[in-house]
């Protein structure tokens, strides 16, 4: 009888071994340890025995269940840790695959060109300088030595909020401001940049709405040379190193000699090519020697101290730079033409 009860203890812990698998583990629970198991049945065989003979029976029977049990415990355990590290395993997340980008805003290419010319003028030693978009008709005109009804008021078609007051024509209201604001100290060295508007038709080259950068330089002995040092360098690292910049005579009331400045076209060296219209140059800008009048208006002695001006329309270097055709791309907010200048891409 003993006999018996090792056979179905070997039997059973013979099969827990070999288990894998949970569910299974659960069948061989019920089968072994259940009612009509083998275990209950070597209970039930206990009635044959003589009542010498139960005590110790009934022990043996006791401890196979007791180690058949915890048998099935400590494979329970084991399983189901292994089970655990495989689902772990599965689930694992790979924190070293590259996320899915999201996207951001971009700068917007006038602001980007207006950031560019600022930072090498700060460079140089300049300082920034804004101004209102409602203007003084006195600082966009008259302290421009544009007195009223001067004919040079058509040329730059102006938005009129009130008799006094104007949408600026141009960034030269700010250096006027800025002229004024010195009190007659020196030197005067800023960038300007900013919104204007005038009263022009829209097409692929004019806008309602556009931008330039203004830059001033007041001091002693200022000349048309540091004028030119200053374009050439601006010239350098707008459009690359090497390009030429040619000066032609112009008028601009408050600047005297006026002057329109070409750089050599960026795209074919000098050559001739669509972009410059096959004359090797590209006009970038209006520039000038302070008109006295002007520096005079503002409070300084223009025979003890001179300088020079120039006003750069924003969205003509960017057109050149980025080779952009029609003016109105950057006012349309089509994001497939605002993506391109993304410069962190
Ligand atoms: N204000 C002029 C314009 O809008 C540009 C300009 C020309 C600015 C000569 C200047 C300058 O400062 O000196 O057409």
């Amino acid at each position: 009888m003993m006999e018996k009860v090792q056979q179905v203890q070997a039997q059973a812990l013979e099969e827990i071994k070999a288990c894998e698998d949970l569910q299974q583990l659960q069948q061989i629970r019920i089968t072994t340890l259940g009612k009509k198991g083998p275990i209950q049945s070597l209970m039930t065989m206990m009635k044959d025995l003589s009542p010498e003979e139960k005590p110790a029976f009934g022990q043996e029977v006791n401890e196979c269940k007791k180690a058949v049990a915890a048998a099935i415990e400590a494979k329970m355990a084991v399983l189901e840790k292994a089970a655990m590290n495989r689902k772990l395993e599965e689930e694992k997340i790979d924190i070293t695959l590259p996320g899915v980008p999201f996207r951001t805003g971009t700068l917007h290419p006038l602001t980007l060109i207006s950031q560019e010319i600022e930072d090498l003028f700060i460079g140089m030693g300049y300082t920034v300088a804004e101004g209102p978009e409602v203007e003084l008709d006195f600082y966009n005109f008259e302290r421009a030595n544009i007195p009223a009804d001067h004919p040079a008021r058509d040329m730059q078609d102006t938005f009129y909020i009130n008799p006094k007051e104007l949408l600026r024509t141009h960034t030269t209201a700010i250096q006027m401001r800025e002229l004024e604001k010195a009190q007659g100290q020196l030197p005067i060295k800023v960038i300007c940049p900013g919104k204007v508007y005038r009263r022009d038709n829209d097409d692929a080259t004019h806008s309602h709405q556009f931008m330039q950068a203004e830059g001033l330089v007041v001091g002693e002995n200022i000349t048309l040379t540091d004028l030119k040092g200053t374009l050439q360098f601006m010239a350098d690292r707008m459009f690359g190193e090497g390009r030429q910049i040619r000066f032609r005579p112009s008028y601009f009331q408050f600047t005297e000699p006026s002057v329109e400045v070409d750089v050599s076209c960026h795209i074919c060296g000098g050559k001739g090519c669509p972009v410059c219209k096959g004359t090797g140059w590209i006009e970038v800008l209006g520039a000038g020697m302070v008109h006295p009048n002007v520096l005079e208006m503002a409070g300084f002695d223009s025979t003890k101290c001179s300088g020079f001006a120039f006003g750069v329309g924003i969205e003509r270097v960017a057109m050149l730079k980025y080779g952009v055709d029609d003016i109105r791309n950057f006012y349309i907010n089509d994001t497939r033409f605002l993506k391109m200048f993304d410069r962190f891409d």
